[in-house]
């Protein structure tokens, strides 16, 4: 008999996942500099024409062991698009990364999260899983580091994925503490890729699951 496989990273420790959207921009080497700090992996949500401007943050990103998911061009509210135009902000995208670090992201988060029956078809066309949240900091309304701060700590629980921003510059200046703190709680930051534990997402897919 062969000994079991060990057991997945975020069965063993307790993880979760923070998500950075809407990116790559000035305030993103920042961010990187701080994660590092903590040895902490993270996800970005990467829209693509900022992409094509900031090659080289892009590839950082990539380099320093995070994950890159496709944001769209230009974040539109897919479920307002024709077919073509949400297959057009899709696949410009998904080029523009493969074209600076080598290889097409493998999943991807809509613009507010919206989403609909139409739009998961043609991710499922795409072969890309609708990655959501468990839990959004609103940080971009907040605008204040201590409110993020608070907010996070509080939506912070075992495999969960959160959602901020790397364009808010209060996001970037509350993740030092927010890091430190949730170390303490006994966390370790991963990818979202990490936190799936080996799970194939289907094309189309939403993770996490929306509750009914
Ligand atoms: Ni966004």
């Amino acid at each position: 008999m062969a000994d079991d496989p060990p057991k997945p990273y975020c069965a063993r420790y307790k993880c979760i996942a923070l998500t950075f959207d809407d990116g790559p921009w000035p305030y993103t080497p920042e961010l990187l500099d701080t994660l590092k700090k903590h040895k902490a992996k993270a996800t970005f949500f990467l829209l693509g024409r900022k992409v094509v401007s900031r090659a080289e943050l892009t590839q950082r990103i990539v380099q320093e062991g995070h994950e890159v998911g496709n944001h769209t061009w230009s974040h539109p509210d897919l479920t307002k698009l024709s077919d073509d135009e949400i297959m057009e902000e899709m696949t410009s995208t998904s080029d523009a990364i493969e074209r600076v670090i080598g290889e097409k992201p493998a999943m991807m988060r809509p613009p507010n999260g919206a989403t609909d029956a139409r739009v998961t078809r043609l991710m499922a066309e795409l072969a890309l899983p609708q990655i959501l949240w468990t839990g959004s900091t609103l940080d971009w309304q907040a605008r204040d580091v201590a409110v993020i701060t608070k907010r996070t700590l509080k939506l912070a629980k075992r495999n969960g994925v959160i959602l901020l921003h790397d364009i808010v510059p209060e996001t970037v200046k509350a993740m030092p503490a927010v890091l430190k703190t949730l170390e303490k709680q006994g966390y370790h930051f991963v990818t979202v890729t990490t936190l799936l534990q080996g799970r194939e997402l289907e094309g189309g897919e939403i993770y996490p699951a929306r509750s009914k």
